[in-house]
């Protein structure tokens, strides 16, 4: 059988997340800076005449409001495309985690649906496209690190720093990203954010890069969910140079000061937490792998 197109989806964390004031459409204004990491889902895409989605995870819907279907959708309005594809999405990121993982299925999906389709694009329509699926999902089209703004929509790319080596453990409970976002319309006034200072930033060496990670949503998540600040504390006292929540979480990241480490401290952990991995920072965002027959 002919060999699928497949496309790696990376996932990222926030170096730093700072959430500005809430907006007249609901969503929240941001200045942040991403990095991908080497933590990928898979999609193989075949063609076929319907438009199918299976997935190899449980408890990952493929209905309609799955973000590659609607990646998938809207590219079949815009262009007015009548074929389908059989899609297999190989998930390793976990849901509900801050990890991107839905958003950078959705870059995956318009890249390899526009080589699958022959579809002609340019990167001003293919970013526009995106940024209807999502806030994260534009970033994903370039990936690497990238400073943030707006909802999310603008992205600029930073330049490639050192690599970092992180340890991520993503507990058993989900935080949906518009609950988190609620929680810090709550406070009426939050401590403001130390300001991001460097564009240099995730080049940094990790010793420094530690000094400076920043989420805001730290200080409304870590007190409704306990086992947040335990998985922090672990990661430091088994040797990570500082710790963070990822995104709206509620997976929590630690720097550690290299690659081995990084191993040591993930199967250390891997008996206390059910999903403990370690990885690296990864200079590319959502990447068409392989295009025979395509
Ligand atoms: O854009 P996305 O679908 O990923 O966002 C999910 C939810 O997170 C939104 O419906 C909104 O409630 C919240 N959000 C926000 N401000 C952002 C990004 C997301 O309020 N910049």
């Amino acid at each position: 059988m002919e060999q699928p197109l497949t496309v790696l989806c990376p996932a990222k964390v926030n170096l730093y997340l700072r959430v500005l004031s809430r907006r007249p459409d609901g969503y929240h204004d941001l200045d942040s800076v991403l990095h991908a990491i080497g933590l990928f889902d898979q999609l193989l895409f075949r063609p076929a005449s319907e438009l199918r989605l299976t997935c190899d995870a449980q408890g990952v819907p493929t209905g309609p409001d799955n973000l590659v279907l609607r990646a998938a959708q809207l590219l079949r309005d815009r262009f007015g495309i009548r074929l389908g594809a059989e899609i297999l999405l190989r998930k390793e990121i976990p849901v509900q985690a801050g990890l991107g993982g839905g958003s950078s299925d959705a870059a995956g999906a318009l890249i390899g649906l526009c080589r699958l389709w022959r579809i002609e694009t340019d990167d001003t329509e293919l970013w526009s496209l995106a940024a209807q699926l999502g806030s994260d999902v534009p970033f994903f089209l370039v990936g690497g690190a990238a400073r943030i703004s707006g909802r999310g929509e603008n992205a600029t790319e930073l330049p490639p720093g050192h690599q970092h080596h992180l340890v991520i453990i993503k507990p058993d409970l989900g935080i949906p990203t518009a609950s988190a976002y609620e929680q810090l319309d709550r406070v009426p006034a939050r401590k403001r954010a130390p300001p991001f200072f460097d564009d240099l930033f995730p080049g940094m060496l990790s010793e420094a890069l530690a000094t400076h990670l920043h989420n805001d949503f730290e200080a409304v998540l870590l007190p409704l969910y306990p086992e947040l600040t335990q998985i922090k504390q672990a990661l430091r006292n088994a040797g990570c140079l500082a710790s963070l929540l990822c995104g709206s979480g509620s997976a929590v990241f630690g720097l550690a000061p290299n690659k081995e480490q990084a191993e040591t401290i993930a199967s250390q952990l891997s008996s206390r937490w059910p999903w403990v991995r370690a990885a690296t920072t990864y200079p590319y965002g959502a990447l068409l792998l392989q295009a025979e027959g395509g």
